[in-house]
Formats: C-alpha cells, sequence, structure tokens
C-alpha cells in the first residue's frame, strides 16, 4: 500500500468515526509503533538516499495530515458530546421558582400567646408547674375531699401505684404558686391536662386550661368580675358580653361560672351555644379559706381569687372551629389556615 492510499484509508476511517474510541483506534491504525504509516517510515532504512528524501518527505507530510484529521475529527466529536449533555441534562433557568413550605403557629399556640400577652399587661407573671402531680397537689391541698366524684376511676388517669396523677386541672398551680411565694401574688399557668373522657367532638382526654391567682388584701369578688370582663374584651373583642352565674368547685368559694356572648353567633342564638347565645367559659371564685389554711395564710388576712379556663373551647369559639378533634390531628389543610 503506497502513501496515497494509506492517506485516503486514514481520512475514510476518521470521517466515519462516531466516537473518541474510534478516534483512538484509527490512530493506533496508522500511527501506532505497528502502524500502517510506521511501517512505511520504519522502512526508510532500507531504502537509498534518494528514495529516503522521496517517501520520507511524503511520509511525514501525510503524518502531518492524519495526525491534523484525528485531532479535528476528536474536536468535533466531544463538542457534539458536551451537546449532548447539555441538551438532556439542561437547567431551564427561566422556570418559576418553588416556594418553600412555611409553617404555621397551632391555633393553640396562638391563643396561648394571646392569653399570655393578656395577662402580662395585667401585671401577671407565668408560673409554671407539673403535668404530672401527687394526689395531694391534684385533690386534697385543693380541698377536694376523698370521697369526691372528681376522684373518680373514670375522670382520672393514675399513675401506676405510687399516688401521683396525670394532673385533672391546672388549680394545682395555685398550690405551688402560694407555697413558693409570698403574697401579694399575681401568677397565672397555661397548659396541658387529662381526663379519661370518652372522645368527641366536644371532648378529648387531654386538652389545656389555662388560670390565674390572685392574693391579696381586701380582695373581692368585683376585682374577679372585673379582671374576666377585661380578659374577655380583649380576647374576644370589645363588644363581647360576660355574665356570672353562681356555681361549686370545692377550691373557691363562693364559686361562679362566666358564660360570654358566643363569639360564633354574636348572641343570636347557633349549635355551638346551644341557641342561647351564651358560652361557658370559666371557672372561677374566691380562693377558699381552706385552701388558704392548707398552705399557711391566715385567711381573716389574706383574700383571693382564682379562675381557670379551658383554651381548646376558647379557641373553637374564636375561629369557629366545630370539633376539638381537629386541634390533635395534625391535618394540614386544618393548620394552614391560621
Ligand atoms: N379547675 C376548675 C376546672 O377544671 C376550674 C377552676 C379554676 C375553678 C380556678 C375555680 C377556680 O373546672
Amino acid at each position: 500500500m503506497d502513501i496515497k492510499d494509506i492517506l485516503q484509508l486514514a481520512k475514510d476511517q476518521i470521517n466515519k468515526a462516531s466516537s473518541l474510541e474510534e478516534i483512538e483506534k484509527a490512530r493506533l491504525e496508522f500511527l501506532g509503533r505497528k502502524g500502517k504509516l510506521t511501517e512505511i517510515l520504519r522502512g526508510l532504512a532500507k531504502m537509498s538516499l534518494e528514495q529516503k528524501k522521496k517517501i520520507g518527505g511524503e511520509a511525514n507530510l501525510a503524518r502531518e495530515d492524519i495526525e491534523l484529521l484525528l485531532k479535528n475529527k476528536a474536536k468535533e466529536l466531544r463538542a457534539a458530546g458536551a451537546e449532548k449533555i447539555a441538551e438532556t441534562e439542561k437547567v431551564d433557568i427561566t422556570l418559576p421558582g418553588l416556594a418553600s413550605k412555611i409553617g404555621h403557629r397551632h391555633p393553640l399556640q396562638l391563643i396561648k400567646e394571646k392569653y399570655i400577652e393578656i395577662f402580662t399587661s395585667f401585671g401577671y407573671t407565668l408560673f409554671n408547674t407539673p403535668e404530672i402531680e401527687t394526689e395531694e397537689f391534684n385533690f386534697d391541698l385543693l380541698n377536694i375531699p376523698q370521697n369526691h366524684p372528681a376522684r373518680d376511676m373514670w375522670d382520672t388517669f393514675f399513675v401506676k401505684g405510687n399516688g401521683y396523677v396525670l394532673r385533672t386541672h391546672t388549680s394545682p398551680f395555685q398550690i405551688h404558686c402560694m407555697k413558693k411565694n409570698k403574697p401579694p401574688l399575681r401568677f397565672f399557668a397555661f397548659g396541658r391536662v387529662y381526663r379519661y373522657e370518652q372522645i368527641d367532638a366536644g371532648h378529648s382526654p387531654n386538652f389545656y386550661q389555662c388560670e390565674g391567682l390572685v392574693v391579696d388584701k381586701n380582695i373581692t369578688l368585683a376585682d374577679l368580675k372585673g379582671t374576666i370582663q377585661e380578659f374577655a374584651k380583649q380576647m374576644f373583642g370589645h363588644d363581647v358580653k360576660s355574665r356570672m352565674r353562681q356555681s361549686f368547685f370545692p377550691f373557691t368559694e363562693p364559686s361562679v361560672e362566666v358564660d360570654v356572648t358566643c363569639a360564633v353567633c354574636g348572641g343570636k342564638g347557633c349549635p355551638v351555644c346551644k341557641g342561647t347565645g351564651w358560652v361557658e367559659i370559666i371557672g372561677a371564685g374566691m380562693v377558699h379559706p381552706n385552701v388558704l389554711r392548707n398552705v399557711g395564710l391566715n385567711p381573716a388576712e389574706w383574700q383571693g381569687f382564682a379562675f381557670g379556663m379551658g383554651v381548646d373551647r376558647i379557641c373553637m369559639l374564636k375561629y369557629g372551629i366545630e370539633d376539638i378533634r381537629l386541634l390533635y390531628s395534625n391535618n394540614l389543610k386544618f393548620l394552614e389556615q391560621f
């Protein structure tokens, strides 16, 4: 095969190459150690000086040609490869971005924050007490006798075998508070409470309460009334009305229940207020003299009032939520509304 034929063959082969591997194969075939052109160059040794000059010159030109062809074809293939990658892996920077999801505060948390805001503005201090209480703190020191129905198995979660209970209300906070601090006192608490109850739209075995306690000299029911009226206005809006009804709690005397005009219907009457226009939200009263004595305070010297309310109920009223279970279901469609 003469140099011209070799060059033609190389041209054809390099043109046909469709990958860098094929280019490399062609390079070896023509310019490699056992390559076609290399063989000719090697054969020069046996040639005459004249032939050496002629054939050597031609062969060197052919090698340069082949090298250039290889280089150009490789460049072309690389560019095509890059284009292909760019096509399949392309990022469209003009597409609109994906908004990252932002969380929402839970409606109970919103009520908690509002509650804290209101009572700190009244000069109260937040006081945290445990969710597991002794029977003594949850009942006895609050003047709840052994035979009181609230102590029944069916209302209270007892912790096995050690006299502890999951607190059934936040009222033990009153005892902790009066034992730890000297009056005058103005404290409030917020937290989870537990009751052994059948779950339905209005009941859950755990829910939240908030509670307040004031102990001072010359405190009367009128102070309680004013405090609650102002709280209701700030929580539900200035046109809300409240009313007190006589009631009973072992740890307050006298005891009252406070109703507010229904925030859902504005007092006209609806299923939430059972058509009455009023909803009961607060249990309250003057701290019972026995409770004061139980923490070493003299009822002739000190008086106080306490009030407790269901946070879930307030939350449901404020936002028009019909089922308490929604508050504990972690349903995003529900939570995203707040
Ligand atoms: N602890 C009572 C309840 O759970 C509410 C209450 C608190 C009543 C403080 C009077 C005083 O129903």
